[in-house]
This record gives C-alpha cells, sequence and structure tokens, in this order.
C-alpha cells in the first residue's frame, strides 16, 4: 500500500514525483525507528531549498534563462553534500529526492556529512563548450551563497563532470578570493581531485553487488547482467564485472539498447560511446532490441544506472534477474519493490549500492584539507572495506529484523541522523 503523502505548497499533489517514493520509503522505515520517530518529520520536510534563475548569452546573441535548483535536506551530521545534475526533465521534486537520498546514504556508509544535491533544467547536449562554461559559472555564483568546504560539496552527476567540478570549483575560488580546492569533489586529479574517483561508484556497486551475489549462491564468472545506463556509473560498474568474469548481455543507453548473449564486449562499447555518444550503431550487438523488451531479457543481475522511476509496477512483474542493483538513485519505486520482493529478488538499494562516490569524494575532501594525496591502491582498498562492512552491516539489520535490504539501510541511516537531531537539540 502506498499512502498518500502531504504535499508542500511548493509542490503540487501531481509533482510529488521522486519526493514521494522518498516519503513512502521513510514511511516504511518509521515503526523501527523506536523513541527517534517523534523526530522523523524532519526528514520529510528539507532544511533549505534555493531556485535560482541562470541566465547566459548564447553564442549567437540572444539570452537564454535556466531554472537551477540546489537543496539542502539536512545538515544534522555535517555539511551537505552531493551532486550536480545538468537535465532537460530536472524538477524541484527530483532534487528534493535526491538531496534526501544523499542524507540517507551518508548516514548509512557513516560519512561525516549531510545530505544536498544540485541541478540545472536543461539538456547541456543542446550548449556549446561555451555555453556550457558560462551556465556552469553562473549557476555556481547563484549558489555561492550557501555552498562552501564546510557547508555543502557539490559534486558530478548525470551530464556533469570533472570539468563541470573544474569550472565551479574556479568560479567559488573567484568569488572567495583564494583557491578553495574543498568546495567540490570529483575535480580533475591536477586541481586535487583524487585518485579513484571517477570509478569509484561504479566499483563501489561491483563490490557491493559481489557480496550480495556471495549470499543467494550466485557466482559472478559466467552470470548474465543487464545495465541501464552506460555513463560513469554504468560503464564502470559493467567493465569491472565483465572483467570478473560476468557476462554484461544487454546495455540500455538514452538512445537505444545493444544485446548479446554471450557478453557485450565491453572495453569496444565503451570506446564506441566515448566516440559517438551512445550504445546506438555498435558493431558487436547481436540483434536489435526495442527499449521496452530490454525489462524481459535473460539476466542474473540488472543494475539500473540512469534515472529515477525507471522500475515500476507496470514492468516489475517482466524482471527475470535475482538481484537489482541499483547504480542509479531512486530507479525503483515502492510499489515496483513490493513486486520484486513477492517475487523473492533480491533488491540492494541505491543508498548503499552507489555509495562509492560519495565515499571517495569524502577521501578527496580529507586529501584537499590535509594537502596530502593517497595512492590508488590505498583509496581502492579503503572503498572495498567501507562498502564491504557497509553492506555487511545492513544485511544483518535485514536478517534481525526481517526487512528488506532497503528499509534496514534507511533504518541505519535514519538513525544516525535522528540520533545527532535529538542530541545537537533544535536552536534556538
Ligand atoms: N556519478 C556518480 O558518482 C554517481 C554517484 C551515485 C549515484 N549516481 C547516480 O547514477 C545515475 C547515473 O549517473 P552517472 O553519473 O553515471 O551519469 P552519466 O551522465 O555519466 O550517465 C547517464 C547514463 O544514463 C543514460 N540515460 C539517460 N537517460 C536514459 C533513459 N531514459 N534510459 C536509459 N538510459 C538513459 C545516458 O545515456 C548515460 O549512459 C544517476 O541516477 C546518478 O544520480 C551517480
Amino acid at each position: 500500500m502506498i499512502p498518500q503523502h502531504e504535499v508542500p505548497s511548493y509542490l503540487t499533489p501531481h509533482e510529488i514525483g521522486p519526493w514521494g517514493d522518498y516519503l513512502t520509503q521513510i514511511e516504511r522505515v518509521t515503526p523501527y525507528l523506536g523513541s527517534l520517530s517523534r523526530w522523523v518529520e524532519t526528514l520529510k520536510r528539507p532544511k533549505r531549498i534555493l531556485v535560482v534563475d541562470v541566465p547566459i548569452e548564447r553564442d549567437n546573441g540572444t539570452i537564454a534563462h535556466f531554472e537551477g535548483y540546489r537543496v539542502q535536506h539536512n545538515t544534522s551530521r555535517g555539511p551537505g553534500k552531493g551532486g550536480v545534475r545538468f537535465h532537460q526533465n530536472v524538477t524541484l521534486s527530483e532534487v528534493m529526492a535526491l538531496s534526501a537520498w544523499m542524507t540517507i546514504k551518508n548516514a548509512a556508509v557513516n560519512v561525516p556529512y549531510g545530505g544536498a544535491k544540485g541541478g540545472i533544467r536543461v539538456d547541456p547536449k543542446t550548449l556549446s563548450q561555451g555555453e556550457l562554461q558560462r551556465m556552469t559559472r553562473r549557476y555556481t555564483s547563484e549558489i555561492g551563497i550557501i555552498i562552501g568546504p564546510n557547508k555543502d560539496i557539490p559534486a558530478p552527476d548525470v551530464n556533469t563532470n570533472e570539468q563541470t567540478m573544474a569550472w565551479m570549483m574556479d568560479t567559488y575560488s573567484m568569488n572567495e578570493g583564494a583557491t578553495a580546492t574543498g568546495v567540490v569533489t570529483g575535480k580533475p586529479i591536477s586541481l586535487g581531485g583524487s585518485l579513484g574517483r571517477r570509478e569509484a561508484t561504479g566499483r563501489g556497486v561491483y563490490v557491493v553487488g559481489s557480496a550480495a551475489a556471495h549470499t543467494i549462491g550466485l557466482n559472478i564468472e559466467g552470470a548474465k547482467i543487464a545495465v541501464q545506463g552506460f555513463g560513469n556509473v554504468g560503464g564502470i560498474s559493467a567493465k569491472l564485472f565483465a572483467e570478473a568474469g560476468a557476462k554484461i548481455v544487454a546495455v540500455q543507453d538514452h538512445a537505444g539498447t545493444v544485446f548479446h548473449s554471450n557478453g557485450l564486449n565491453v572495453p569496444k562499447l565503451l570506446a564506441h560511446v566515448a566516440e559517438f555518444g551512445s550504445v546506438v550503431g555498435f558493431s558487436g550487438s547481436e540483434e536489435k532490441m526495442s527499449r521496452d523488451n530490454f525489462w524481459d531479457v535473460d539476466c542474473d543481475i540488472m543494475i539500473p544506472a540512469a534515472l529515477e522511476q525507471q522500475i515500476t509496477e507496470t514492468n516489475a512483474h517482466r524482471i527475470r534477474a535475482k538481484i537489482i542493483l541499483e547504480g542509479a538513485n531512486g530507479p525503483t519505486t515502492p510499489q515496483a519493490d513490493d513486486i520484486l520482493h513477492a517475487k523473492g529478488v533480491l533488491v540492494v538499494p541505491d543508498v548503499l549500492a552507489n555509495a562509492g562516490g560519495v565515499t571517495v569524494s569524502y577521501f578527496e575532501w580529507v586529501q584537499d584539507f590535509s594537502s596530502y594525496f593517497w595512492s590508488e591502491d590505498e583509496i581502492n582498498s579503503r572503498l572495498t572495506r567501507i562498502m564491504t562492512e557497509a553492506f555487511n552491516a545492513v544485511r544483518q539489520v535485514s536478517v534481525d529484523k526481517e526487512v528488506s535490504l532497503r528499509t534496514a539501510a534507511f533504518l541505519i541511516g535514519c538513525t544516525r541522523v535522528l540520533q545527532a537531531r535529538e542530541m545537537r537539540g533544535l536552536y534556538p
């Protein structure tokens, strides 16, 4: 059963979108929070929402305006932390939900951050490099009043990357009058970035996915995997699973789907995407597959690594995988969670599965403050340890309380956030 949620006056009921999914997830964990449930309303209201106008001069001399957001959902455990997304479908509901999932995720893996997220409603593919740079800089300047190395630290997300972070760092630094590398993570290595950050989310997905497979007796070697989204998260996860002997049988991105029953050649597919911008036209695909048929693919693990609300009550019953490994944030709706649970599919939730990115972002931030940089081996082994421990802790709670991995991860995360809230007390 999906409850009706109270909708804040700044969202209309039909716009509740991913924020509604998040509220249902909070409803589901609340009965397990004991006396801390007194504080649970704090998780249902973002602490701070900033909506900004981002005007730029286009290359042709016209002026374009874009809608920009930064939401700080909760800062009880530390500064806000979360990515910045450039996408034509960005909405306030989406950014609110993404910021809230960051709160839960950061607490679930115990990095000392609150949760935040930002975005601009724009299709960046329609902008030149110069326009993209001007938009990124103006947005950074507009949200500059609430971000900072000790306040809120953005990072890359969908359609943003190291170059975006370099422009953001430079803009913030110019406004401050001093170079502030710690204001963003996911920077280029030459500007205070961390080794292993680019691969960190995909690596974490691989580590947690392998641990989850082990618990159901599934061998990664020879396992069939379908991946939706072949960008930073989907591309790296697919590469690591393929290197471990899995067969990546299907890959879908924004433009199309490719399939090979014996496994696609992942390095060649990555090279194709780097050259042509999508998987479409890849010569190593066995057959053409419609977008919708992706959900019927015969596979052991499905990795949604694109956008929210992809697995819903309309397609969940068709999924043949034994494990859903959430690389994306919010890919599975609560209704789909129920269907998958009834089918015996193990859903490894986003707030655990994709936490590798923010974990190495935390390493990057620590390295920036101490101006002392670690080796890639050190980073990867610390990442693997944190992700494995987090998975084991979540699984233990799920067994003890007889709840899904998602509710278990929420239970750990919400408990840490609400304990901090209670101990700090309400100001004034
Ligand atoms: N980058 C990170 O470190 C990180 C960390 C944690 C979670 N995530 C989450 O992972 C997801 C992907 O992020 P990313 O950084 O890999 O982004 P990205 O921009 O690098 O890649 C996004 C991919 O999704 C595909 N895509 C977009 N729309 C699609 C659609 N409708 N159907 C199928 N595929 C579609 C794109 O073609 C692309 O392959 C997002 O949910 C993001 O919030 C990212």
